[in-house]
């Protein structure tokens, strides 16, 4: 049984407590720390079977029986927490991104290379059903060498411009899923990235200095193009979904919905909106990366995404952003490795 404790219990810290405690075998988890632990999230980690609560990681860290953090706290104490859980001997599960800096990615990578801790980066949808199908027809080579990858991806809502002032922008933190997913069906990396962006769905996250809609087209190492199309508001619902084309056929998705129902009447034929949100949508998902996780500390086997896995998307995500500053294609060799 793998001992873990959760750093965050925010949105994300809360989604894999509930997979740990339901979903995931022979993992438990012992400390949920959080600095704004109040009466009710105490309450809430007891009533899913979590022992004991407190507002200091550290706590966590010090702790000889705890063997594996996940850390699901901030963007900005990612790389820091995750550099002292590896000194410390833990084994870490570490949310996206990493850190929007590569020289701060590049110290965990330091830090991992004197341990024999595993190291898992957030990415979870590369374990959602539609998606791995997709890429198990590509690897199958059932659709023959890619030549275009499409990813369209589309959230519901807007965030606030105050969440956009501190997230990174959409590209290190919404478009950092799609290109994670465009090196998953590719199978390689990305050499140059051009994006043409603007400000559709909101001014405030315009004034904030971000764009809130894209078209980020990418050059891949194999030949393929890659083209992944942002919005950060879908009338209706979260717009989930991924084609590759090659030189044998093309693998597509659809979105996940309710039901499969569809209605059909003199009016007119409907069926279901997309599930709401990840919470609605990549559930699944979130359950099978961290059982991959849990796996790979037991049967001492690498972890499906490593650190280098966490930093490739950040280099892009920071190569769209140039794009949009200098609006012309950058180079992925551009960005500071
Ligand atoms: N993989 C995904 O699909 C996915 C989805 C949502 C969020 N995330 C990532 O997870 C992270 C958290 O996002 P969220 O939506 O849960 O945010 P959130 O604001 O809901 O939760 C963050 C929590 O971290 C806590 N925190 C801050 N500093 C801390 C510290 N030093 N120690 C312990 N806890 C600390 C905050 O008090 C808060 O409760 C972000 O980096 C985000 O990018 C990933």
């Amino acid at each position: 049984m793998v001992k873990v404790g959760i750093i965050g219990a925010g949105r994300i810290g809360k989604v894999h407590t509930k997979s740990i405690c339901n979903l995931v075998k022979n993992a438990e988890i012992k400390t949920i720390a959080d600095p704004f632990m109040n009466e009710e999230t105490d309450k809430w980690a007891h009533s899913m079977g979590v022992a004991n609560t407190t507002k200091d990681y550290k706590e966590i860290l010090a702790d000889p029986e705890i063997d594996a953090v996940l850390i699901c706290s901030s963007t900005n104490t990612h790389s820091p927490i995750s550099i002292e859980a590896i000194k410390a001997g833990k084994h870490v599960f570490c949310e996206k991104p990493i850190d929007h800096d590569v020289a701060k990615i590049k110290e965990v990578m330091d830090a991992l290379k004197d341990s024999d801790v595993k190291y898992q980066v957030g990415f979870n949808r590369r374990f959602d059903h539609n998606f791995e199908a997709v890429k198990n027809a590509v690897t199958a080579g059932q659709i023959g060498d890619p030549h275009i990858i499409k990813v369209t991806s589309r959230d519901p809502e807007p965030p606030s411009a105050e969440y956009v002032k501190v997230s990174g922008g959409i590209f290190l933190d919404m478009t950092i899923h799609d290109f994670d997913m465009v090196r998953f069906l590719a199978g390689c990396d990305a050499t140059e990235v051009y994006v043409q962006s603007a400000v559709l769905v909101d001014p405030s996250i315009g004034e904030a200095g971000d764009v809130d809609t894209a078209v980020i087209t990418l050059q891949m190492e194999n030949g393929a193009i890659a083209v992944i199309d942002n919005s950060r508001k879908a009338a209706y619902g979260y717009d989930q979904r991924a084609e590759v084309f090659g030189s044998k056929g093309m693998v597509a998705t659809v979105n996940d919905t309710q039901s499969s129902a569809v209605i059909s009447t003199a009016e007119g034929v409907t069926g279901e909106k997309p599930l709401y949100f990840f919470l609605e949508r990549y559930m699944d998902s979130f359950a099978k990366e961290m059982n991959c996780f849990i796996d790979a500390i037991e049967n001492n086997t690498d972890t499906p995404l490593g650190v280098e896995d966490g930093l490739k998307p950040v280099i892009m995500g920071l190569a769209a952003k140039k794009s949009v500053e200098e609006h012309r294609p950058v180079k992925i060799s551009e960005i500071q490795l």
